[in-house]
């Protein structure tokens, strides 16, 4: 195997959030954290302690207040708004604990709305990530007439779309029972395998932790285990 590459480094990340006018929530309190190319991380930790707040920083979905974040050596929160969009569109997938899958499109339709996001409409390429996450018999169903397994294998499909080198999932198992989560579990392996993209996930299901490369501990805005 190649030397690691470093694919998206945060250095001294703070975040605080304004609760009233004169209380101030400190959420990250100087975070570091190097993500290898094609690396799988686990993010676990109390609830509260900011990881989906990190979350979102590193997919650029908010701004710290201090600290970089550089994606291979491009200072990302230098950029312009326009710029942090395209980076976002482009380099960044996104899966929550929810499918949040638009009611009205259909599973592909679902798909390719986001790949228009960047001018474009591959529907083979669309076909073949529904493929390639077993939902493809699905394609022309709308998400309230397929399984919360089904629905969560779109959304990974549609974070895949654009074909991200860092997929960030915010408990992606979370609202799955015991054989969907282990699926989708098993479906991200095999998506790292073949596609070779990093993610980064929280998770509160020890099993999936302990299966990923690495496993960062927070609490209390801090990271206190690599
Ligand atoms: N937009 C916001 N405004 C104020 N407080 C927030 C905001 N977002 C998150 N918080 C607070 O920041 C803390 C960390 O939240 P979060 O990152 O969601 O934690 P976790 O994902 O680890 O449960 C929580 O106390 C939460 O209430
Ligand atoms: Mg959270």
């Amino acid at each position: 195997m190649s030397e690691k590459e470093i694919l998206i480094q945060a250095t001294g990340i703070k975040k605080s959030y304004n609760t009233s006018k004169t209380n101030k929530l400190e959420v990250l309190r100087g975070i570091d954290l190097k993500v290898y190319k094609g690396e799988i991380v686990a993010i676990v930790g109390k609830s509260g302690t900011g990881k989906s707040t990190l979350l979102h920083i590193l997919g650029t979905l908010d701004k710290p207040d201090e600290g970089k974040l550089l994606f291979r050596d491009k200072d990302i929160f230098e950029g312009t708004e326009r710029e942090i969009a395209s980076f976002r569109n482009t380099k960044i997938g996104f899966i929550f604990q929810f499918h949040h899958l638009l009611p009205e499109f259909t599973s592909l339709e679902n798909v390719m709305i986001a790949m228009m996001i960047n001018g474009k409409s591959d529907r083979d390429k669309a076909l073949e990530l529904m493929k390639e996450v077993g939902v493809e018999s699905r394609a022309n169903h709308k998400p309230s007439q397929i399984s919360g397994g089904e629905a969560q294998r779109v959304a990974i499909a549609r974070a895949l779309v654009n074909s991200p080198e860092l997929v960030l999932a915010d408990e992606p198992t979370g609202n799955l029972d015991t054989a969907n989560a282990n699926a989708v579990i098993e479906l991200i392996f095999q998506l790292r395998n073949k596609f070779n993209m990093a993610f980064v996930i929280v998770t509160h299901n020890e099993e999936f932790a302990s299966k990923c490369d690495r496993v960062i501990k927070m609490s209390d805005g801090y990271i206190t285990s690599y």
